[in-house]
């Protein structure tokens, strides 16, 4: 074969393999075998010395476009690999983005909230507004208006956290009784749900911090009719219209006369049961008329005015309504356990 014929054979078998390679170690390899320092093409060029001088630049000449169009291949094969391989690595990290989502759990209300929404909703279809009082407190309100003066025993109720000698974490909500009957004047219809504090022990049915909503009626003419009425539609509407509703004579010393509330009990109907603890009533709360002192002490006329005040326990609402055996479950904010409540 002629040198001419050579190179125009290497042109031809260099293009044809360039065509059908298969990746880019074969590409490489074809490369390396016809244009590499000794490939085919650098072999044929050794050879030039063996021409004449009249034929190595035509030679010389077919040997460079020889060389040019492999590399020129070589080059388009190159990119067409670069495109292969961009075309599958985005495939293989294509996203469909109408595949279903990760879904987050979602939080709710705790069981306390639901609860304390709920006697919202029906205090105020009553009439009451909501009021908030501070669960940092002064001892004039927690206990000195409340007819509860200095070494009174009835202190003695309610174990305190002092924060100082005249503060303290209120240990019931009717601290906010006197706050009210100072800023309005009668006729006065509030609740005011919030936190309570007590240096209790921890058990299954006492925590250190609990929930209430005092409620407090001021109006000429009130009178104990008004609060079991009152009371009595309460506990309908949260225990549903079968439930007995019981007034037992009590002592607050800001309330006089003063009962305690009990329901028949939700679980056994009154017959005694483990919730119930086998006496067939539930104590939901506590109330009273208010003392002719307290309103007294808060610029109010008892001889115009009466009222009545309660204060219910919204821990124990919940306990017996969810049937919830240990109150320090309602505190310790496990998920599994909140996320079996539903509710507004
Ligand atoms: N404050 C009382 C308690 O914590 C409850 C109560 C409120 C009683 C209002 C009478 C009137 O036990």
């Amino acid at each position: 074969m002629s040198i001419w014929e050579q190179l125009r054979q290497i042109k031809e078998d260099g293009l044809r393999e360039l065509e059908n390679f298969l990746d880019a170690k074969e590409l490489d390899s074809i490369r390396v075998r016809y244009l590499g320092k000794k490939g085919e093409l650098t072999a044929i060029l050794k050879q030039m010395g063996k021409l004449s001088p009249e034929e190595r630049p035509a030679v010389g000449q077919l040997a460079n476009e020889v060389r040019q169009a492999l590399e020129a291949a070589v080059a388009a094969s190159q990119e067409k690999l670069k495109e292969k391989e961009l075309a599958a690595r985005l495939e293989k990290e294509s996203l469909d983005v109408t595949l279903p989502g990760k879904r987050r759990p979602l939080g709710g209300l705790h069981p306390l909230s639901i609860v304390q929404n709920d006697l919202i909703d029906i205090f105020q279809s009553m009439g009451f507004d909501i009021v908030d009082g501070p669960e940092v407190e002064t001892d004039y309100y927690c206990f000195e208006a409340l007819n509860v003066p200095k070494d009174h025993p009835a202190r003695d109720m309610q174990d305190t956290f002092y924060l100082g000698e005249n503060l303290l974490l209120r240990t019931q909500t009717s601290a906010a009784q006197a706050r009210v009957m100072e800023q309005r004047t009668p006729p006065i219809r509030i609740v005011c749900p919030g936190r309570v504090y007590r240096a209790d022990e921890v058990d299954a049915t006492h925590s250190p911090v609990f929930h209430q909503m005092e409620g407090l009626v001021v109006d000429k003419g009130i009178t104990m009719c008004d609060l079991k009425g009152c009371l009595e539609q309460f506990a309908h509407e949260i225990y549903g219209p079968e439930t007995k509703v019981r007034f037992r004579p009590s002592f607050f010393p800001f309330t006089e006369p003063s009962v305690e509330v009990d329901v028949s009990c939700s679980e056994c109907g009154g017959k005694g049961c483990r919730i119930c603890k086998g006496t067939g009533w539930i104590e939901i709360l506590g109330a009273g008329m208010v003392h002719p002192n307290v309103l007294r002490g808060c610029g109010i006329d008892p001889d115009v005015y009466s009222g009545f005040a309660f204060g219910i326990g919204i821990d124990r609402l919940t306990t017996t309504r969810y049937r919830v055996s240990d109150i320090r479950l309602l505190f310790e904010n496990d998920g599994r356990f909140l996320s079996q409540f539903q509710g507004r």
